[in-house]
């Protein structure tokens, strides 16, 4: 049986969610696209009529939602009803670390995923072909098919008794790049037994992506495969990041170490950039949810390998701020820092896991007062990011640090810059006219390796660049 994907509906309209819906509504006109989601706030947002305060920063994306929304791309609350209407379902729900119970701090809480499952089975009416698009655990797939054969089994005085597929369809967008990914990616990759149904999907994604980079496994390698593209990613930088600080004890130049080994094409040159630290909202969750599962199988070693990723990041997250602490004498006591970049990375309004949340947390705790610009992220977002960590009573942080989205005016007075994400225009501050209005001796910590040398040193400003022990 061939099955014709008319109709679509996607449960969450987060950052996958939201843009890869966008992106297939818009290359297959075809088809009826139905973003749904619980958080009503969220919806009202992707419906907003100017498609410049959508809730997802992500370039080139308002413009897809200004050519489709209200053609074949709806956002919407009513989960039920698009459930009963579709054909194809995308689970897109948040998958984040379980904060309590068995494998609290390590495993994935799944109970998202479950309630989506749930609310398919009792509402589905028709053949469903469902798509896990989270990021799960191996295995996942099959609680999700356990729960949707009891609808089989008991379908709730339905007209037509529901049937259903489950694929595995991992995404690999990164955040600030999620369009250009979607229109263009590496690869689509479809794990799953059924061939009607893998044929159902991959026929989606024909519409626009090249048939020799849409790859077929089977439904574990896909769930694990998403899982291991994570870590390896990580775990690159980590290993540059740890060279980083063997370089400023040695005289290297972790730029220059890059550029060596990234020439190496066993290597390449993809994620070799030293930074403050790997943030965003998935790295460190599936990580930490392989140690898990390698626990779980009886796989110690391989636990403690995969963590020693996440280790290695948290310790140099610290390493930064202890440096910053070392470089203006020991004491930040009432000095005025100013932090470039708060967002986990540039072209984003996210920072879930940014490494700014633990650097400026770091650094107020030793009695720094922060000024925190960044062009995009919502000031109330920082303070919610700031406000969070209850443990460590950071009420007491209050009235000590202020955020902004405007760089005019924020140095004066300052003792010191540190530069935690790479927007642009941090590259094109002017730091000779930065100097004198800072204090004196003034520092440039820069984690990003965004500022021109030569012009901060010709400024008079001292400059710490990361990884740099020339
Ligand atoms: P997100 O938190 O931005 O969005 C998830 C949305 O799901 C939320 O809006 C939430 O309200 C909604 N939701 C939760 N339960 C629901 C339910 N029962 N019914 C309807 N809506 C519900 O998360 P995200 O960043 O989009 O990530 C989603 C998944 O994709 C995660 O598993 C993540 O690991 C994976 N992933 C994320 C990225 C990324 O760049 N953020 C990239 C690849 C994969
Ligand atoms: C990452 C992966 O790149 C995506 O393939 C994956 O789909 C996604 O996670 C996910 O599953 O959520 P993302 O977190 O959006 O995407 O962004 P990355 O570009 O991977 O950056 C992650 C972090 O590593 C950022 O903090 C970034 O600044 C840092 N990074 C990255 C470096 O410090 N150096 C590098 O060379 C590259």
């Amino acid at each position: 049986m061939k099955n014709e994907i008319k109709n679509i509906c996607c449960i969450g309209a987060g950052y996958v969610g939201g843009p890869t819906m966008a992106v297939i509504a818009d290359k297959c006109s075809h088809i009826n696209v139905n973003v749904v989601d619980i958080n009503k706030e969220r919806i009202a947002s992707w419906n907003n009529t100017d498609t410049s305060r959508i809730p997802i920063y992500e370039p080139g994306l308002s413009s897809i939602v200004e050519r489709c929304r209200g053609k074949n791309l709806h956002f919407s609350t009513d989960v039920v009803k698009h459930i009963k209407e579709a054909d194809m379902i995308f689970i897109s729900v948040n998958t984040p670390t379980k904060v309590k119970g068995i494998g609290a701090g390590k495993a994935s809480d799944l109970k998202y995923v479950e309630a989506c499952a749930r609310e398919v089975a009792k509402h589905a009416t028709n053949h469903t072909i469902v798509v896990e698009k989270s990021t799960l655990p191996v295995r996942t797939a099959e609680v999700i098919k356990t729960i949707l054969k009891e609808a089989q089994v008991n379908p709730e005085k339905k007209s037509s008794t529901p049937t259903f597929e489950v694929l595995s369809n991992p995404e690999f967008l990164a955040e600030g790049t999620a369009i250009k990914d979607l229109n263009e990616p590496d690869r689509v990759l479809i794990g799953g037994e059924s061939k009607e149904a893998i044929d159902a999907l991959s026929d989606v994604y024909r519409n626009w992506v090249a048939e020799d980079k849409i790859l077929h496994t089977n439904i574990w390698s896909s769930e694990l495969a998403k899982l291991t593209a994570n870590a390896f990613l990580a775990q690159r930088v980590s290993s540059i990041n740890s060279i980083a600080a063997i370089c400023e004890s040695t005289g290297a130049d972790v730029r220059e170490v890059s550029r060596a080994i990234g020439t190496d094409n066993r290597i390449g040159s993809k994620f070799l950039a030293s930074g403050p630290g790997f943030g965003g909202s998935c790295f460190k969750k599936d990580i930490l949810n392989l140690v898990y599962l390698s626990n779980y199988f009886g796989l110690p070693e391989v636990a403690d390998f995969w963590e020693a990723v996440v280790h290695m990041n948290t310790w140099h997250q610290h390493r930064i701020s202890k440096l910053i602490v070392q470089k203006l004498f020991g004491t930040l006591s009432n000095k005025k820092i100013i932090i470039l970049g708060f967002a986990f990375k540039a072209n984003t309004n996210d920072t879930r896991e940014s490494a700014a949340i633990q650097i400026c947390k770091n650094l107020l705790e030793e009695g720094a007062v922060l000024s925190i610009h960044d062009p995009i992220v919502d000031p109330k977002q920082i303070e919610n990011d700031l406000r969070l960590d209850h443990e460590n009573k950071n009420h007491a942080y209050e009235g000590r640090w202020s955020s902004t989205n405007d760089l005019s005016n924020i140095f004066d007075n300052a003792h010191a810059v540190v530069i935690l994400t790479e927007w642009q225009e941090y590259s094109q501050v002017n730091w000779l006219e930065v100097s004198k209005v800072m204090q004196k001796p003034g520092w440039i910590f820069d984690a990003r390796s965004i500022v021109n040398r030569q012009k901060v040193i010709n400024s008079g400003l001292n400059l710490w660049l990361l990884g740099d022990g020339t």
